[in-house]
């Protein structure tokens, strides 16, 4: 008698690559996608003839001995080298590195600017206007703060970045990065990461747009450590994404622009760089929908550090000390007993780049406005302003949703320089310092006073 296998009454979901078309879930998984069937070799890497012709070729993020690696193996009409001619080198003034110290500039000090106006059409390379710059680009550490402003789709035109990955955070408009490994479509309140190397270009699905970028000089972000919160809440892997194979074939004059130890350079080619039909690898750019944040904080009384609201980390030399954090405020719950519930007054040896998404900030109930950002340096003290301060001071501490509100921090152990262009023509809010003055001293020795 022939035994019926018990699987055939189990329904088998059709969808191996996830929930979420054009998207692969999870963080630094070993994807694999073919954008045409069989393009992708199986059980090795190197065969010695791919299929439909196609190159191997691997794209490694970290150093071969680097543990785990970080590397992507892509299968493409034409190797890189066909895409890499002769530089030149060609300038793009808004966009500096460090090391750039002006000595005409003061970082020394608390600084919050107004939203970047929209006015020159801009493309994603042309709209990037940096704000602060920290450590060194040279020796691969820190980072640098940028605004973008981008009216204008890349046409023809390709980028990488051999200096950094980037952290890009939109505010307005929507974009799409059309990469070497896939296509990912980016708007307000969803994250993007482009790794460093990664062929791309930009283009605009609904403009203008606005938005922020950490460009991070040094190791990789990565997910911060649970420790005692456990295997759930704040940033769940499941929810970053990465994209599917896409590729193009078209042999058009185009131009691939190289950001190389802070300096730009251009080279010409005949067709698309964005020719990889099939890849697999931990090394992707990636997508994160910050709405899935699980925050997690106070449930009784006092206030935990901003580091509970990491999101991911890229971690320094030195243990716990991150060259960037990134760290998320959005709308939580706030239930506190006997607190002061807004971020306290505070100094920090990391230095404090914050930028508004939507909504207002707890701390801050004026002047951070959405599109806005601020710079609390290195060992320079902030912390709420008077209107903030009087009314949480007053407060009846009910149970109470912080609502609207979405801004998020760079975090970074480096000092923050600005850029002559932050200093000097971007919307700088003279009179920020003034949020503090009319605090009032309370103190006249009375016991019980409060
Ligand atoms: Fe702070």
């Amino acid at each position: 008698m022939k035994d019926t296998p018990q699987t055939s009454s189990l329904t088998q979901a059709d969808t191996p690559v996830g929930t979420t078309p054009g998207y692969m879930p999870g963080f630094g998984n070993d994807f694999e996608t073919e954008a045409l069937p069989g393009a992708l070799p199986q059980g090795m890497n190197s065969p010695q003839k791919c299929n439909y012709g196609l190159y191997g070729e691997q794209l490694s993020g970290t150093a071969f001995t680097a543990d785990p690696p970080e590397r992507t193996w892509t299968y493409r009409i034409r190797p890189s080298v066909k895409h890499s001619h002769r530089y030149t080198r060609i300038d793009l003034p808004n966009w500096k590195s460090a090391p750039n110290v002006d000595p005409d500039v003061v970082s020394l000090g608390q600084y919050r600017w107004d939203p970047l106006p929209h006015g020159a059409e801009h493309t994603w390379l042309t709209g990037m206007h940096t704000m602060t710059t920290a450590g060194d680009v040279n020796t691969q550490i820190g980072m640098a703060s940028h605004i973008y402003l981008v009216t204008e789709s890349m046409v023809d035109e390709y980028f990488f970045s051999a200096d950094s990955e980037l952290l890009v955070v939109p505010q307005e408009g929507r974009l799409r990065f059309a990469t070497e490994l896939g296509i990912i479509d980016l708007e307000p309140k969803e994250i993007a990461i482009i790794p460093r190397g990664l062929v791309y270009r930009v283009e605009v699905l609904e403009g203008p747009c606005r938005g922020f970028v950490c460009e991070n000089y040094g190791q990789k972000f990565e997910l911060p450590g649970r420790g005692p919160i456990g295997a759930n809440c704040l940033a769940n892997p499941r929810d970053f994404k990465a994209p599917v194979a896409a590729f193009e074939d078209r042999e058009v004059p185009s131009t691939v622009t190289v950001k190389w130890c802070g300096q730009f350079h251009r080279t010409e080619i005949g067709q698309s760089p964005l020719d990889v039909v099939a890849w697999h690898g931990n090394y992707t750019p990636y997508k994160y929908d910050m709405r899935n944040y699980c925050p997690v904080g106070a449930i009784l009384f006092d206030h935990p550090d901003p580091s509970i609201f990491t999101v991911l980390t890229a971690p320094s030399g030195v243990p716990g000390t991150a060259n960037i954090d990134f760290v998320l405020f959005r709308e939580r719950w706030m239930v506190a007993e006997d607190t002061f519930r807004p971020p306290w007054y505070h100094k920090n040896i990391m230095s404090e780049l914050m930028g508004n998404i939507y909504g207002q900030y707890d701390a801050k109930p004026k002047g951070f406005v959405p599109g806005g950002m601020s710079l609390h340096n290195m060992m320079l003290p902030h912390g709420p302003d008077r209107n903030a301060f009087e009314g949480a001071s007053n407060a009846e501490l009910k149970a109470e949703k912080l609502d609207n509100t979405m801004s998020f921090m760079f975090e970074t152990r480096f000092p923050q320089h600005l850029t002559a262009f932050a200093a000097k023509e971007a919307p700088l809010q003279d009179d920020y310092i003034d949020c503090w003055t009319s605090l009032e001293k309370k103190f006249d020795g009375t016991p019980g006073r409060k």
